[in-house]
């Protein structure tokens, strides 16, 4: 089935209208990226440097949305929020992963539709997608209730999204773990746990895109981290950007998200800037670890 109708048929059409528009654009970005490689000297309202890519993904992807005429704002990773006049309040981070445009590892591009002004609690959260880039151009969407995923193809005309799995799950258990930041960094009980993991015999996968790594999870099962570091109490990722989209997603699929101690989905952020822990995948290894950490570390 073709995006547009399915997505029409599973969404209310102001927030169809807001997906459609990202695919459009998410074409033109796929087709940039051998070009735009560059790193600029500007920086992102987080300090951050920005990637040519970085601020190409987010200029398109706003002015795409606001022109369905749909939104209610758009704030991004990468700018400050735009409002607007409509109803969806979308969240993105345009692009997911920059570092890894120049080696050609997967990026993506991560979307939240809330119902309320942001930042609000993950409760108002409607639907929830993400793009990821290479080698393949996907599209993972969920309204909540199932995870379906699109693939992009070449037909006479252009290219286009087609159904390619309707109703994705996360296996219980798993095969996969994937653990950002430095091993030495992390907290003793993510450690140990990992350990144990290895134990079992699991193996590691890591790419450094948030979506590229979390996509394997929601396939082979397993389990993504990005702990709570001994610098970075915190974490990395962006609660509203990152960690919330992803979250709402797993849950669709049967699986767990937490920040070691709570469901992340049960979180009330309380700015646009917040970070967190985050431990997402397979249900019962995602548990099992929470416990651990609720035991060990206060
Ligand atoms: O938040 C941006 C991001 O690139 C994520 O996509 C990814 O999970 C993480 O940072 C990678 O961080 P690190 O380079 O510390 O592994």
């Amino acid at each position: 089935m073709m995006l547009e109708e399915y997505i029409r048929s599973l969404l209310p059409s102001d927030e169809a209208s807001v997906v459609s528009a990202c695919a459009e654009v998410s074409l033109k970005i796929w087709e940039e990226m051998p070009r735009r490689k560059a790193v600029l000297s500007t920086t992102n309202p987080y300090g951050e440097k920005q990637a040519e890519l970085d601020v190409l993904s987010d200029n398109l992807f706003r002015k795409r949305i606001l022109e369905t005429g749909e939104a209610a704002e758009v704030v991004s990773e990468e700018s400050p929020p735009t409002h607007s006049k409509g109803k969806v309040h979308v969240a993105m981070d345009p692009l997911d992963g920059s570092s890894n445009i120049d080696t050609n590892n997967p990026v993506g591009s991560i979307f939240c539709l809330f119902t309320e002004r942001l930042p609000c609690p993950a409760k108002y959260i409607s639907s929830a997608f993400y793009f990821t880039y290479g080698p393949m151009l996907t599209l993972t969407l969920s309204s909540g209730k199932q995870v379906c995923r699109f693939v992009v193809s070449k037909r006479e005309g252009g290219y286009i999204f087609t159904l390619a799995e309707e109703s994705l799950k996360i296996k219980e258990e798993g095969e996969i773990y994937s653990f950002g930041a430095q091993r030495r960094e992390w907290i003793e009980p993510v450690l140990r746990y990992v350990e144990k993991l290895e134990d079992r015999g699991m193996k590691l996968r890591y790419c450094g895109t948030f979506v590229g790594d979390f996509n394997q999870i929601l396939k082979y099962g397993g389990i993504f981290g990005y702990p709570a570091t001994k610098s970075k109490p915190r974490g990395k990722l962006r609660v509203i950007y990152e960690v919330l989209p992803i979250s709402f997603i797993a849950r669709a699929a049967s699986g767990y998200s937490s920040n070691g101690k709570n469901d992340i989905l049960s979180l009330e952020p309380s700015s646009l800037e917040e970070t967190t822990p985050i431990y997402v995948g397979s249900k019962a290894l995602v548990k099992e670890l929470e416990s651990t950490i609720s035991r060990e570390y206060t």
